[in-house]
């Protein structure tokens, strides 16, 4: 508009001096084609302001797109991220279940081969043994599988078997709880794993109720803590419940035996050797003390300091005089074997490398070697769990 009105005044100065020398009227075209000139560039100015205006506009309206699009794709991601995590989760549970063989009906259910060669292998190594006496040579050299037999009695308990060739059968001592007076007595593997069984078991009412998981049952006495004494083991025939003998273990009963079990101040172990009892000594820094039992008279045959720790431990097994001690985490979780220990001081703790257990449920309560069977009877946090165990022989005897 000014512009224009800028034109007009011009145009109207040049018809007031029309008659001037046409090197004026040159001088006004001159103005006019400038002005307009100016006009139209400050319209195509105006122009592509508005046009870089509606860019931007667009620019903006698409960068809020692409924000928005942004946000969609990281929330997509979270969420695969999440049931990614989800996935892996899954899997390593799955793994784990695997690993386990969780005691489904199927797998409580113990197979009449594995029984039928358990009693060939019991048969034919039970004479074995009896050549072979005192001069024992087997050394522990790991786990060869596990078997779940069945989910009984309470949390912590002990099951076991009279491993001597006299008394030794195939009955099965069932201990339920850390303190009882009465164990039941199976006829057999078969009979305590079916539960539908028609042959029902023994009641055994013991003298004075047993302290901790520790029992041992041995030539048909049963060998265990009596309850509310310090370190009083009572010697009980299963012929006719009485006590036949009873003895003191020394320096035993101030701390538990291990870290892992709070109950039980004396483990007793059945080897190919004999019987023995494991205990803490907190005058030796809470260590392990293996002690040799004579059984036929219950006295101490020798002592030894052993330089494994209680602390950790969930138990321990004795294999041809060679103390193994197993120890976890107070959370649970996969048992290691993490100390030995030679009364003949021929293995050297460097000689052993760490040796795992299958995953447990918790923690084992006890462990029992079998001396025959080559197994450990295990309780683990209320199942029932068998270790076959892979034995070396250090010397052939014939
Ligand atoms: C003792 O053991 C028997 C047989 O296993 C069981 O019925 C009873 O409840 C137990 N008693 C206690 C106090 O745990
Ligand atoms: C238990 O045994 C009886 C007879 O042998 C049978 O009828 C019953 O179905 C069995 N029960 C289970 C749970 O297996
Ligand atoms: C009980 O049985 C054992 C053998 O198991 C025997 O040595 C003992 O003399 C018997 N005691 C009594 C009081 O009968």
């Amino acid at each position: 508009m000014f512009l224009k009105l800028l034109a007009m005044l011009f145009l109207s100065l040049g018809a007031v001096r029309a008659q001037r020398s046409t090197q004026d009227i040159f001088m006004l075209e001159y103005f006019q084609r400038r002005i307009l000139e100016m006009e139209e560039r400050l319209i195509r100015c105006d122009q592509d302001i508005q046009k870089v205006n509606q860019r931007m506009h667009d620019m903006s309206a698409e960068m809020r797109g692409q924000v928005g699009a942004v946000n969609v794709i990281k929330s997509e991601i979270e969420d695969y991220m999440e049931s990614l995590a989800t996935r892996v989760d899954r899997v390593e549970r799955d793994v784990e279940y695997l690993h386990n063989k969780l005691p489904d009906a199927s797998s409580i259910e113990i197979s009449d081969s594995l029984l039928d060669q358990q009693l060939k292998e019991t048969q034919s190594k039970r004479k074995a043994v009896i050549l072979q006496g005192k001069e024992c040579s087997t050394r522990f050299i790991g786990i060869k599988s596990q078997k779940i037999l069945k989910k009984a009695g309470n949390v912590v308990g002990s099951w076991l078997k009279d491993p001597t060739a006299t008394s030794g059968s195939s009955k099965i001592y069932f201990f339920s709880g850390s303190r009882n007076n009465t164990l039941l007595q199976f006829g057999s593997l078969k009979s305590f794993t079916e539960s539908n069984t028609t042959s029902k078991p023994k009641v055994i009412q013991l003298p004075r109720p047993w302290q901790g998981t520790g029992h041992a049952v041995y030539d048909g006495f049963v060998y265990y803590h009596n309850s509310d004494t310090r370190n009083e083991v009572l010697k009980v025939s299963l012929v006719n419940r009485t006590v036949a003998d009873r003895m003191l273990v020394p320096t035993a009963g101030r701390i538990p035996t291990y870290g892992l079990s709070p109950h039980t101040f004396l483990d007793f172990a059945v080897d190919e050797i004999g019987l023995w009892v494991i205990h803490a000594d907190p005058d030796i820094g809470g260590n392990l003390v293996l002690t040799k039992l004579d059984s036929r008279s219950l006295s101490v045959e020798h002592t030894w300091d052993t330089t494994c720790k209680s602390h950790n431990a969930e138990g321990a097994f004795v294999i041809c005089g060679i103390l193994y001690v197993v120890y976890n985490a107070h959370s649970g979780g996969r048992s290691t074997i993490q100390c030995l220990f030679d009364i003949h001081d021929t293995i050297w703790m460097e000689e052993l490398p760490v040796m795992y257990f299958p995953k447990a449920y918790s923690s084992h309560s006890s462990m029992h070697y079998h001396p025959q069977d080559k197994q450990i009877y295990a309780w683990d946090d209320g199942y029932q769990t068998v270790y076959h165990l892979d034995l070396k022989k250090l010397l052939q005897v014939t």
